[in-house]
């Protein structure tokens, strides 16, 4: 394999099955992503992506939110194990955590997340369950840079998704999970490649797309 040690570092932060870890580490495969993942670190130690992970040959590590006393002792230890590895760009990808200001100083915005709803529709768990409830016409994915607030920072990249009569919870979810396959190692690039700056909640960049397609 070459030497990809001057390639840019990411952290991906997992809970579950991985997909969107696995979008990633596919888009580094074949170049879209020019990256390299440094760690895959899961709050579970069960979790599916893990094993995806230790097939691409990533280091990962398992770490229990119940093995830190409180909320912001885990964040400072998931800093620390990211800071160590030179992470530049920390991917939430299905962590099903709040992270909190000991992550988030360390990273200024350097924290991206992705989120199965068109954001601010539909925050928190089960967006794509809330969406078909509320009726909505349309739907989609969001890659967000996180802050503090609950899928509420600047919205990097979107896509939507129609909402079909016959679908269930699952149908869409699957239609929506392709396009944040799609979205986010391009997100992941755009961050990586600079050029973008924060106008408020607005994320400006010369290199955004003026479709998502
Ligand atoms: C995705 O729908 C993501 O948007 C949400 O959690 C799900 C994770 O799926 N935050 P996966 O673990 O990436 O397959």
């Amino acid at each position: 394999m070459a030497d990809d040690r001057a390639l840019p570092a990411l952290g991906v932060l997992i809970s579950g099955r991985g997909s969107n870890l696995q979008a990633l580490i596919d888009a580094v495969e074949d170049g879209r992503l020019r990256a390299r993942i440094a760690v895959v670190i899961s709050n579970k130690a069960d979790a599916q992506g893990l094993a995806r992970a230790c097939g691409a040959g990533i280091e990962t590590l398992a770490i229990d939110h119940r093995s830190e006393p409180s909320r912001e002792a885990y964040d400072r230890r998931l800093a620390g194990e990211l800071r160590t590895r030179n992470v530049r760009l920390v991917c939430l990808a299905g962590f099903m955590r709040l992270v909190g200001a000991p992550l988030l100083d360390a990273f200024p915005n350097a924290v991206l997340n992705v989120h199965p709803s068109l954001l601010p529709a539909f925050p928190g768990v089960d967006a794509q369950r809330q969406a078909l409830a509320h009726g909505v016409r349309v739907s989609g994915a969001t890659v967000h840079l996180v802050t503090s607030e609950l899928d509420g920072g600047p919205i990097v990249l979107q896509a939507a998704v129609p909402v079909r009569e016959d679908d269930t919870v699952d149908t869409l979810s699957a239609r929506i999970l392709e396009e944040e396959h799609r979205l986010y190692p391009r997100a992941a690039q755009m961050i990586l490649d600079g050029g973008w700056r924060l106008e408020g909640r607005r994320f400006l960049s010369q290199n955004t797309p003026g479709t998502s397609r």
